[in-house]
Parts: structure tokens; C-alpha cells; sequence
């Protein structure tokens, strides 16, 4: 943004973004990993989290749709496993997360959201901690029933720029169809088809769901009930994370 940009910003915007991150100067960065099946509510309450900590939000299937759009090798070679609702490679999808960690605004914490998702991305995500001198604080498990989340994947209407996700019942948008912030149309996933709904699922519980044996001895993980409404979710994670309801 250059200074008429800047300029041209309005008074309220500004005094609201400065409140907002003198705000998170009172919470230490942190790592997170937002864990959970597909639809179960990940994305929603990751967005949310990143705001009120101004951290980065690395969901990794934004950022793997975000290489589709642009077309690029990566993205190519990501594609049709995606819409199958299989596992992308663990060495592209390191290559995309690497990327994305090394950003500036990475630097005040990180709400990891669909990574790790198989063991192997787990150790590398230690190791690229570690190296940084960090670790992971706490890794939050949704546990939600599959009626659930089928209900929840087929109503869902997403931002595609930003991967902001609404819903046709439990999650509406100011505008019908449109992304509050943008005012852009919004979309509906191509892997939030019936099959590849079916496929996504079986995937997390034979490959995705052994990570939580990795985490289960070293203290940082908590089950929560992802069945609840979003406002209720949204208040266990941060009964834990800020120490209030
Ligand atoms: P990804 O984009 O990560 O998809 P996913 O894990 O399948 O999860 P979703 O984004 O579908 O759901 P969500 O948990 O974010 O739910 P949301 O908040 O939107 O990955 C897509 C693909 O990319 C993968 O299948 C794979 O191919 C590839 N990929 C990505 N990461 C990878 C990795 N690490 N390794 C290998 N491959 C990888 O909510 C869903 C809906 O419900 C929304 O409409 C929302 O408004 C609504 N909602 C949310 N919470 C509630 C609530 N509490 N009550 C009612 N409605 C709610
Ligand atoms: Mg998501």
C-alpha cells in the first residue's frame, strides 16, 4: 500500500485496526494446529482465532486452491487429487508451508489449520519449529459426528480469494451469496460433491486421524465437542487459549 493508499483508508478503519493489535501485544505468539475431519469447523473458528491474535492463518488447502487458481506446477500436480478428495503429496504440500511460515506476518504465532495431516508432516512441522526455536502450544482436535459434517459440507458457501467459508442455515452473510468483507460472489467448493465428500472422510479417518497419537503424550492436545454451535466452539477455544468464556 503506498502513502495515498494510506491516506485514503478511513479514520474508523485505522483506530480500529491499531485497537485490534494492541490488543494481541498482550497474548505471547503461539502455534496452533486446528485438527478435524473435513466440515468440521476448522476454517471458521481459524479465521477468528487469527484475528483476535493477529497471527497468520496457514490452512493449507487455501493455499494449495490458491496455486490451482494461479496455475502454477504445484498447483497442477495438486488438482485432481484434491477434487478426489485424496492426500497431496507430503513433499509439495511442505514446499507451500515452508513458504508461507517464512512470511513476515507469520512472525506473531501461527494458527495451523489442515496440517499436519499425516505423521511424517507432523515430524517435519517439529523440526521446522525447532529449528525456528519454537513448538507447538496446543493442538485442538474437532470431534464431530460425519451426519453432522455432511450437512455442514453441502450448505457451505465459501469466499474463494480468501477462503472465508458461510453456510445456507448456520452461518449466513450479510448479503445472500456475497463475502461480507469483499462483497464478492461466493462458490461452492468442487470437492464438496457428494463422492468426494465420501472420499475426503475416509481419507481422514485411515491416514489423518493416527496423528493424534503423535500428540497424544506431550500435553498439548485437547478433544473438543465440534458438534456444538460455532459461538459455542468459539468459547472453548478460548476458555483455553485467554482464559475466559
Ligand atoms: P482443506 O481445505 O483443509 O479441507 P478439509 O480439511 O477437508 O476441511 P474443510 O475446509 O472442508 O472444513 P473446515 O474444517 O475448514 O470447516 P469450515 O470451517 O469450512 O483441504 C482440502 C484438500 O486439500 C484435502 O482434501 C487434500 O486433498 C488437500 N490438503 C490440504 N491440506 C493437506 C495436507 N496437509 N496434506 C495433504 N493434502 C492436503 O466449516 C464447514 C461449514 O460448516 C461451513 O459452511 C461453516 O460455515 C459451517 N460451520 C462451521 N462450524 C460450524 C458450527 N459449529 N455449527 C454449524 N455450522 C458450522
Ligand atoms: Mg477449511
Amino acid at each position: 500500500m503506498n502513502s495515498e493508499e494510506i491516506k485514503a483508508v478511513p479514520d474508523q478503519m485505522i483506530f480500529d485496526e491499531f485497537f485490534r493489535r494492541a490488543k494481541c501485544l498482550q497474548y505471547p505468539p503461539r502455534k496452533i494446529v486446528l485438527f478435524g475431519p473435513p466440515g468440521s469447523g476448522k476454517g471458521t473458528q481459524g479465521s477468528r482465532l487469527t484475528n483476535e491474535l493477529c497471527s497468520c492463518h496457514i490452512s493449507t488447502g487455501d493455499l494449495l486452491r490458491k496455486e490451482i487458481r494461479e496455475g502454477t506446477d504445484l498447483g497442477m500436480k495438486a488438482k485432481e487429487v484434491m477434487n478426489a478428495g485424496g492426500l497431496v503429496s507430503d513433499d509439495l504440500v511442505l514446499q507451500i508451508l515452508q513458504r508461507k511460515f517464512e512470511t513476515p506476518e507469520c512472525k506473531r504465532g501461527v494458527v495451523f489449520d489442515g496440517f499436519p495431516r499425516t505423521v511424517e508432516q507432523a515430524k517435519k512441522l517439529d523440526e521446522l519449529l525447532a529449528n525456528n526455536n519454537s513448538k507447538i502450544d496446543n493442538v485442538f482436535n474437532f470431534h464431530i459426528d460425519d451426519e453432522v459434517l455432511m450437512d455442514r459440507l453441502a450448505g457451505r458457501r465459501v469466499h474463494e480469494a480468501s477462503g472465508r467459508s458461510y453456510h445456507v442455515k448456520y452461518n449466513l452473510p450479510k448479503v445472500e451469496g456475497k463475502d461480507d468483507v469483499t462483497g464478492e460472489p461466493l462458490i461452492q467448493r468442487n470437492d464438496d460433491k457428494p463422492e468426494a465428500i465420501a472420499n475426503r472422510l475416509s481419507t481422514y479417518h485411515d491416514k489423518t486421524k493416527p496423528v493424534l497419537d503423535y500428540y497424544k503424550d506431550n500435553g498439548v492436545l485437547t478433544t473438543m465437542d465440534a458438534n456444538q454451535p460455532i459461538q459455542t466452539v468459539w468459547s472453548d477455544i478460548a476458555s483455553k487459549i485467554f482464559n475466559r468464556k
